[in-house]
This record gives C-alpha cells, structure tokens and sequence, in this order.
C-alpha cells in the first residue's frame, strides 16, 4: 500500500508518534507534512523515550528517509537540537531530508506568538508559543523566508529585513506590554523580547543553521515521487489532530495549519490518488491542551485518574491536559473528515480500573434538541452537553496482553462498540507505551 496517511482523529497527543513508528516498518520513507515543533511525538523503545518535534517518528529506521516537508514550518535551531539528541543517542540520523520549500519559524514570529496571546489576555488560545501561526502567517502574506534561502546569504539578508521592518511595531507593542506587566508582576523572564533581534545577529544565526543543514535539504516532493513510482511505501505522518485543523476544527481554538489527510498532499507535493489508506489514531478517551470547547472534559476524580495514569502532560510545552470521555460525535466527524480506513486505539491500558465507561454518542443542545452531528456553530458547540451510553469497565492490568484472545471480553466490548457506532475498523490497540505493547485486531 504505497500511500498511507497517519493522523490524529482528536485534539493531538493521540500517539500518533508510537502508531508511525510500529508502521514504518513496512514503508521507505516516513514524511511529516504539516506543523511544526509544536507537535511532540513520543516513542519508547527499549525502555528509553524519545520525544521529536520536527523529526518524523520514523528516525529510529535508520534505513528509510524521514522526510520534513514543504508544508512544515521549521525551526532550525529547534531541528538543530534534535539531531544533535539524536548523534547523542548514537542515531547518525543520516537519513533525514528536509524541504528547500518548507517555511522557517524566525525568532520574531516566536515573540509574535507571545505577544498575540499576551493581547488576547483571557481569550488566549493557549498556543504552544513555538511561533506557529505567525511563520504561517508569513507564509500567506509572501513574506516568507524558506529553507532554501538559508543557503544564499545576500538573499536571506534582504528577506529578514523586508519582513523585520513590518514586525517591529508589534514588537514594540510587547516590549512596552511586557514592562507593564512585569511591574504588575505577572510576567517572567522567558516572555523578554530577545536583545539580539537585529538583523545582523539573525542572519548570522541563521546562515549558521543553515549551514549545518545543508547536507539534509533537498527536493522533498522528488523523492516522495520517486518512492511511490518505484511501488514502494511512503508513510505521511500528521501532527496535532482533526479538531486542531484550521479550517475544521474548533476555531479560533486551532493550530496555523491543516492536520487532516487531505493536506498531506499539499504538504508533501503529492496527488490524492497517491494515497491509499488514511489511518486515524484515536486515544481510548479524550484529551486536550490549551483553551477551547471540550464537550466530554471531565472535572472529577475520574478525570484525574486518567490524567495521572495515563501521564497526560504535554510532551511540549509540560501543560496539563484536560481530560475526559471518548467522544464519538467529534470522532465521527474527524473519520468523515479524513476519510479514514482504519483506526487505531491507543492507551486502553489508562482505562482498566474504572467501573463503567462512558462515550458520548450524542450532544444536547441547551433548547433540549438532540445533536447527532458535531455542530459547525461555535457558539452551540460551546454549549452543547454530552448524552452518554455508559459501558461496563474492566479491572485486569492489560499491559502485557498481546494477544485479542488475552483482552477482558469488557475491554473488547468497548472496542466493538466504537468501532460499529463510527462504521471504521479498530485494527489496533495500544495497552501501553512501549513498542511492543500493542494487540491486533481480527477485522469484523
Ligand atoms: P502524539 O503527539 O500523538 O505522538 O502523542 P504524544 O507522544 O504527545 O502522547 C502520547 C503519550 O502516550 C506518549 O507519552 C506515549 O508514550 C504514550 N502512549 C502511546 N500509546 C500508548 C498506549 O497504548 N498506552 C499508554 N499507556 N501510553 C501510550
Ligand atoms: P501533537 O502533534 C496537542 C494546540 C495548542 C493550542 C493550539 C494552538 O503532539 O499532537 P499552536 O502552538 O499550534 O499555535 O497552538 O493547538 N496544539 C497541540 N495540542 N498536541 C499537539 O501536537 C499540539 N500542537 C498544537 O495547545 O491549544
Ligand atoms: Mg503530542
């Protein structure tokens, strides 16, 4: 199956990173296609965690191309640090490809990113602060500055100052915000506006990276060509989830980019019918990090428990996540979104130990209406309660359970009940972290 497309089907940190890496396997090349290092992947193998930003979770493959693309927005100094962890780690990471046309995260758009949330005050998204929807934002505007143009330094010289000159006000703008709010107290250190943002010393650090990544750039789009010519398998691997999608999702409460299978084409410089089979991962309950409507988020003991057995801070930023039920309205519009011909379910194992588990087959609005289909309003969205059908638990440790004979029949019934209410297979089951730690599953 020479095209496959992994991506979340909730509101990221799905395990999305594990489910790549146990499929790349079978492929040559593993392509992230969207976001940047707001993302972060998790694999565990052999007891050591690795967590990737920008670097596709196929990494540990030495022998297939793990390909950053043109629709990612790159951070060097981020990708820097990753492969150096990676040469630590004894990885040469020789293997990886980045995009001459992927866009670059500058220093500003980092500070842009903290000033815009700094305005928003309580109406913050919660964003990452990796700079993320500014370096999109550059991107429509044409004021760009891509991977390629780290490698011509009069070219990269001219492009920061073209766009320097329209940031410096907003900066301003923070710089002032900043001080005020640091005599209120309220503001640390980390949000300073960096002294070094001058032109030269940003284009110094930047033909720098540059220089380092040489060896890594090139024509992404070529090569993913010349794998799926050849019949061989190119994963394309999404970051953040359906939910998140900027023209799908929860809006304003999204990432800067699309994270469904369709944008892997855009995102990679391939065609739709190069893609075969869209794999959605979905976690056995719901999670999210940052601000915005999350129907089922619970504010009990049994969102904690699945907070803290299911370890749920964020592999970036170290934020809490909101936790809560299996959602299945919003599952069912992410699989329709996307397409998706399979689904993985990851961290059953959070599950054993809770009584009875609920999933939201349907929302009530607050006029008592029945809402079977994810609401496109924001504004019922916000105020739409979930209607629950509640399933019974099961209490057995199914972390060493590698057969589906070897699952509680409890277990299964959950999986069958999700996967016949949202008509999508569950070829999968995550019972823990590791790369072992997971059960196929007969197909119906
Ligand atoms: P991603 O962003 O979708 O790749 O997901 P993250 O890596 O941010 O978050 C998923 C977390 O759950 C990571 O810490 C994984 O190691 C962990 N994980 C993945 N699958 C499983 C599973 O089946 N069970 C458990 N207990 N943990 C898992
Ligand atoms: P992975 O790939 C979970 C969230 C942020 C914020 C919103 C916008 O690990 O699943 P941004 O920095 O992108 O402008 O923030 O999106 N967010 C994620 N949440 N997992 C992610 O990635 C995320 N990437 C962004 O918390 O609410
Ligand atoms: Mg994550």
């Amino acid at each position: 199956m020479p095209g496959l497309v992994i991506v979340g089907t909730q509101w990221g940190d799905e395990g999305k990173g594990k489910i790549t890496d146990l499929l790349a396997k079978d492929a040559s090349a593993i392509v992230r296609f969207q976001g940047g290092n707001n993302a972060g992947h998790t694999i565990v193998r052999d007891g050591v965690e690795y967590k990737f930003h920008l670097i596709p979770s196929g990494i540990l493959h030495e022998d297939k191309y793990c390909v950053i693309g043109n629709g990612v927005v790159v951070d060097p100094r981020v990708l820097l640090e990753e492969i150096d962890g990676l040469h630590k780690a004894g990885i040469a990471a020789s293997n990886l490809r980045v995009s001459a046309n992927a866009h670059l995260i500058m220093p500003y758009h980092v500070l842009l990113d903290t000033a815009d949330e700094l305005k928003l005050g309580k109406l913050s998204i919660g964003t990452t602060r990796r700079g993320i929807g500014p370096a999109y934002a550059d991107k429509a505007l044409r004021l760009g500055i891509r991977v390629q143009d780290l490698l011509d330094e009069k070219i990269l010289r001219k492009k920061i100052m073209a766009a320097l000159e329209s940031k410096q006000q907003a900066l301003r703008a923070l710089s002032v915000r900043r001080r005020k709010l640091q005599k209120e107290g309220e503001v640390s250190d980390e949000h300073l506006p960096d002294d070094r943002l001058d032109l030269h010393s940003i284009t110094e650090d930047y033909l720098s990276y540059g220089h380092r990544l040489e060896p890594y750039i090139t024509d992404t789009a070529k090569l993913c060509w010349n794998e799926l010519d050849a019949g061989r398998t190119v994963i394309f691997e999404g970051a953040q989830a359906a939910l998140l999608d900027l023209d799908h999702g929860t809006y304003p409460f999204v990432t800067s980019s699309n994270p469904i299978a369709g944008a892997a084409c855009v995102g990679a410089g391939v065609g739709p019918t190069d893609i075969d089979q869209v794999w959605g991962i979905v976690k056995a309950y719901t999670t999210r990090v940052g601000a915005g409507p999350f129907p089922t988020e619970l504010h009990d003991e049994v969102g904690e428990y699945m907070s803290a057995k299911g370890h749920e801070f964020g592999t970036t930023t170290g934020r809490p996540r909101r936790c809560g039920w299996l959602d299945l309205v919003a599952l069912k519009y992410a699989i329709r979104l996307n397409r998706t011909s399979a689904l993985a379910m990851t961290k059953l194992d959070v599950l054993s130990g809770l009584p009875t588990l609920r999933v939201a087959t349907s929302y009530r609005s607050p006029e008592g209406a029945e809402l079977k289909d994810f609401p496109y309003h924001q504004s019922i969205l916000h105020h739409a309660t979930p209607e629950y059908v509640d399933l019974p638990g099961f209490s057995e440790d199914i972390s060493e359970c590698r057969e589906q004979s070897e699952l509680p029949s409890e277990a299964l019934d959950y999986i069958r009940f999700v996967a016949d209410f949202v008509g999508v297979p569950i070829a999968l089951v995550g019972v823990g972290p590791g790369h072992d730690q997971n059960v196929w599953i007969d197909p119906p």
